[in-house]
Formats: C-alpha cells, structure tokens, sequence
C-alpha cells in the first residue's frame, strides 16, 4: 500500500457506488483523488486517499477543484465521473427544478469537470461515466424525464469524446451498474454498492471498450 502505481479521479465519493469504488481502488493500490460536496469523508481515512470539495453545480467550486488537480504531480491514470441526481425517476412530467438540477448535475457539471482534466490524463488512461441504461433510447418509458434524458446526453458526450481521443490511447466508457441498493438506487435494487464496484472494477480491467456503452452488471457491450 506504501507504493500506489496509479492514479483515480473519482467524484460523488460520500455514498454508494462513488464510496464503495474508493474502497475497492485502495485495496487494489491505487492513489485517489475523490470528491464530496462537504469536501470530507469521514468514514475513510486513507494515506492513498484525498478529498477535494466539489459540487459540481457550482462553478467556482468547480474551478477550484480542477486547479487543485491540475497542480497535482501526477497524472492521471482512471477517471471517474460518478457523482449523479436522479430526482424524477418515478416523475412522468418534467418539473423544471428537477429537470434543471438534474442537467445541471449529470450532464453539465461531467462534461464541465472532465474537459479541464483532459490535458492531466496519461496516455492509456481511462475514463468512465457511470451512466444508466435507462438514458438508452430503447429503453424509452414514462417515467424519470430528465434522468434519462441525462444519462442519453452524457452516453452521446461519452462516444464523442472517444472518438475525439482515440489517437492518445485513452478510452472513454459509459458504464450501467446495474440496479443497486444507494441512496439514490433504494434499498429494493439486487445489487450491493460492492458488487457493482468490482463489477466496475473488472469493466475497467478488461471488459469495456472505448466508446461503446458498457452493462459491467452484466459484463458485456451493448448497442446505444
Ligand atoms: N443506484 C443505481 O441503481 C444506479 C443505476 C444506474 C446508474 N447509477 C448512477 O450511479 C452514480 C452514483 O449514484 P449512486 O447510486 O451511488 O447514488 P448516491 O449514493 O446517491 O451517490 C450519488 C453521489 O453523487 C454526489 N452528488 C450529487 N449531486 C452532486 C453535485 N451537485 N456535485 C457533486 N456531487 C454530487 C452525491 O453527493 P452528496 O452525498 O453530497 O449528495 C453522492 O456522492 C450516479 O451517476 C447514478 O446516476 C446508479
């Protein structure tokens, strides 16, 4: 544990899935940058683990963070956009606070936090999104208008970027975890915040591939 070989980015690390790939990353070695809106993690303290504040609603908060990174010596090796609001999935209608929180959150607060970073990243690094497999348009249904439409966004922002950077070897994946038992999952989801954190851990490793969307629950790519 004395010697991390890489580095992780990870946001949205207080609870659930953010919170259990931290765990899983520091047994497998790795140096981590994670992120909460307190800008503390109480319930880890780790000497390969830092806690940056961020709400990445916040644009000075944001630029504060992205500084802190950026002076940072190492580079970065996985980066992970986790952090996420899903306040409208059993909504059928758009609200606007809902919807403007979600967007907000999901789709211009990742896009607006990773840009800055791409010039930190190593070559061969990865970057993940972890996205839903219900912002897949055939997955259209009723309900949760603005957390699909955000997942769609951030699934479309993900294949673009891949493609913007293929030629630096560095992949970028949209990932669905799986139905798990978080906050925002409730507690009725089949999956553990742990198991879809090695889920990830192993989409990571050897699974997924850059610029297709990725189920690490099911272990395969699937089709936009
Ligand atoms: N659980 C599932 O079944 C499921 C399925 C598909 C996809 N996902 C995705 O998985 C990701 C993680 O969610 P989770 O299930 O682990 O839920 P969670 O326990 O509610 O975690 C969400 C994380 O995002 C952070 N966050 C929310 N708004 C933020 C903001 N404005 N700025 C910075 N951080 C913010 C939260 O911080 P605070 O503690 O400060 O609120 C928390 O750390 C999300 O992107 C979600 O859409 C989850």
């Amino acid at each position: 544990m004395n010697n991390p070989i890489k580095t992780a980015v990870i946001t949205g690390i207080s609870s659930g899935i953010g919170m259990a790939l931290v765990k899983k990353l520091l047994k497998e070695n790795y140096n981590i940058i994670g992120t909460t809106r307190s800008g503390t993690l109480p319930e880890i303290s780790h000497e390969n683990l830092e806690v940056v504040q961020l709400d990445v609603t916040d644009s000075q908060s944001l630029k504060n963070a992205v500084q802190y990174i950026n002076n940072q010596t190492k580079k970065i090796d996985l980066f992970i956009n986790n952090a996420g609001a899903a306040p409208d999935v059993f909504a059928i209608e758009p609200e606007a606070d809902a919807f403007k929180l979600t967007i907000d959150t999901n789709v211009t607060g990742s896009v607006f936090f990773t840009e800055p970073l791409l010039t930190k990243l190593n070559e061969g690094a990865k970057i993940v999104f972890i996205s839903s497999n219900m912002g897949l348009p055939r997955n259209a249904d009723v309900n949760g208008p603005s957390y699909r439409m955000s997942k769609a966004a951030i699934n479309m922002y993900a294949a673009m970027l891949a493609k913007r950077l293929q030629g630096k070897n560095i992949s970028v994946t949209p990932v669905h975890p799986g139905w798990v038992q978080t906050k925002l999952g409730g507690d009725q989801a089949p999956l553990t915040a742990e198991i879809a954190a090695d889920n990830i851990y192993e989409a990571i490793n050897y699974g997924m591939e850059s610029g297709r969307f990725y189920d690490s629950a099911l272990g395969v790519s699937e089709e936009y």
